[in-house]
Order: structure tokens, then sequence, then C-alpha cells
């Protein structure tokens, strides 16, 4: 995410009309949340740190400290995703970190339909409870937290074979393929690795019938139907489709093998150099 491109967005509108700004580690990469922390402090805007893709990233602060994805010392905010392919794997569900207790209060009520036995106005014994807003019920099962504590325990292991892929990739694709640029300082948790090519669909299929499955992340979502019908056909996002024409994500998740890895890279460059 550009921070003057959001910087600009933000001061072509009037005052108010952004309410905060959600920026993304895409795709494991961390953004510089303290940069944009500023920038929301100027404008009076609240930030929602998307980590989905980056538990266990971190980027370096103008002190020197390492800041890791999600320790709340920026947004106000941070979600993270639990689904099956996520670092994090507790079959569905996530994780909302926050270091703000009224935030904190606020999400433990909404989580359970909004019922709670704190600041009630009524108390008629101990069984009592008063539902106070209107929440959901957004829990994990106890289950899935124990399996989602033993995957967290794997992380960090997880994230350094995750950068020695990464790493493979960069040292045989420099000079050939574009990948995604780190900036110094900065630690990648890397939940995908994805390069841009020319012919992105001849790529895809190649591999396809090499039975490597490459993935494409992501469809602009203003191109796809629900938002175009409710008016975002017309948005000037040319940025996002360009990227996607090119974009496809390579293999990479902690048990990809040294060997399995040699495969994809070298028909990538088969294809590439053909
Ligand atoms: C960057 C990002 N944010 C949010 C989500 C949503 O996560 P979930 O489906 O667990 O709500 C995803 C899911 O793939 C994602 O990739």
């Amino acid at each position: 995410m550009s921070l003057e491109s959001t910087k600009n967005l933000i001061e072509s509108k009037p005052k108010g009309f952004f309410k905060g700004i959600i920026p993304v580690d895409f795709a494991g990469l961390p953004v510089n949340l303290e940069e944009f922390r500023n920038l929301a402090d100027e404008h009076d805007l609240w930030i929602i740190e998307d980590a989905a893709h980056a538990p266990g990233g971190y980027f370096i602060d103008s002190k020197g400290n390492k800041q890791k994805c999600g320790n709340g010392n920026f947004a106000d905010i941070a979600v993270f995703s639990f689904h099956p392919v996520k670092h994090i794997a507790c079959g569905e569900g996530g994780m909302v970190t926050t270091n703000s207790e009224k935030l904190y209060n606020q999400l433990t009520l909404l989580r359970t339909h909004g019922i709670t036995k704190e600041n009630m106005q009524e108390d008629h014994g101990g069984w009592y409870y008063e539902m106070q807003e209107l929440g959901f019920n957004y829990r994990l099962t106890d289950i899935q937290s124990a399996l989602g504590i033993t995957q967290l325990a794997k992380n960090d292991a997880g994230v350094i074979r995750r950068n020695e892929i990464a790493n493979a990739y960069k040292k045989s694709f420099a000079g050939t393929i574009k990948f995604q640029n780190l900036p110094i300082g900065t630690y990648n948790a890397h939940h995908l690795f994805i390069v841009e090519v020319q012919d992105r669909k001849g790529l895809y299929d190649f591999l396809r019938t090499n039975n490597i499955f490459a993935q494409i992340h992501y469809i602009p979502v203003h191109t796809l139907p629900y938002y175009k019908q409710i008016g975002y056909e017309s948005v000037d996002l040319s940025n996002s489709e360009h990227y996607y024409s090119k974009c496809i994500s390579l293999p990479m998740y902690p048990s990809l093998t040294d060997k399995e890895q040699e495969f994809v890279i070298d028909k990538v460059l088969t294809f590439i150099n053909a």
C-alpha cells in the first residue's frame, strides 16, 4: 500500500469524508504502520491493520525497534485469519488484537451476542445477565482454539521456512521475473510468493499441465458482480487492474520440499525463456 497515494486520496476530499484506513500486510509484507499512524493522526482517522497474511512479519520503526504485525502499537485494531490456507490454521475463524481496553471490552461484548454481566443496569441475582448491544456468535470453538495454540507455537519455524523458499525463488528469478520488493529491515511473513509475468494465463495453464497448482491473488473486488452493482464499476483502480493482469502466486508453504521447489522453478523458467 502506498503512503503517498493514500495521503493524496485523503487530501483530495473534504475533512471527515474518510473515517479510517485499512492497510493490508499483503502476501505477508508488513506495511510501515508508523508512517500510516502519523498520516491517520493528522486527519483524525482510525487504522485497522489487516494482518491476515502476516503473523510473524515485522518492520523496523524510526527508532530502530522491531514492530511485529498486529502488535497494536500503531493500529487501533489488527485482524488475523485462521482459514485453512493461513499460517495459523484452525479450521476457520480468526483473531482481533488491540491495545485499547475500550475496544477490547466492546469486542468481547459483540463476540457473544452483546451479552454481559458487567456494568449491568439491573441485578436480579446470580443468574442474571444483560444483553446490552446487538452482537453475534463470533466465538471459536475450544477444539479449534486448542489446534490454534499448537499452530501458533509452530509459526516462527514456519515463517523461517517460508523465507528460505522465498529466497530460493528470488535467487532463481532475479533479473528475469518481477517479485515483491522487500524494504530494508522488513521481515516478510510470506503467506504468498507472487510474481508478475506478461503472459499470466499462459504460465498458469502451463503450470497446471505440469501438476503445479499456482493461484491468482486476487481478482480486484470492484470488478466482481456485487461491487459492480453497488456502483464500483466505474472507479479508477487501474493499478489494481494492471497488477491483476500479471500476478500469479507460486507454491509457498513450509512443507514444500527443496526438490519440489526446484521442479516449480524449472517449469517457470522453461515457460518464461521459451
Ligand atoms: C488479506 C485477507 N484479509 C482477510 C481475509 C478474510 O479472512 P477470513 O476468511 O478468515 O475472514 C483474507 C482471506 O483470505 C485475506 O486474505
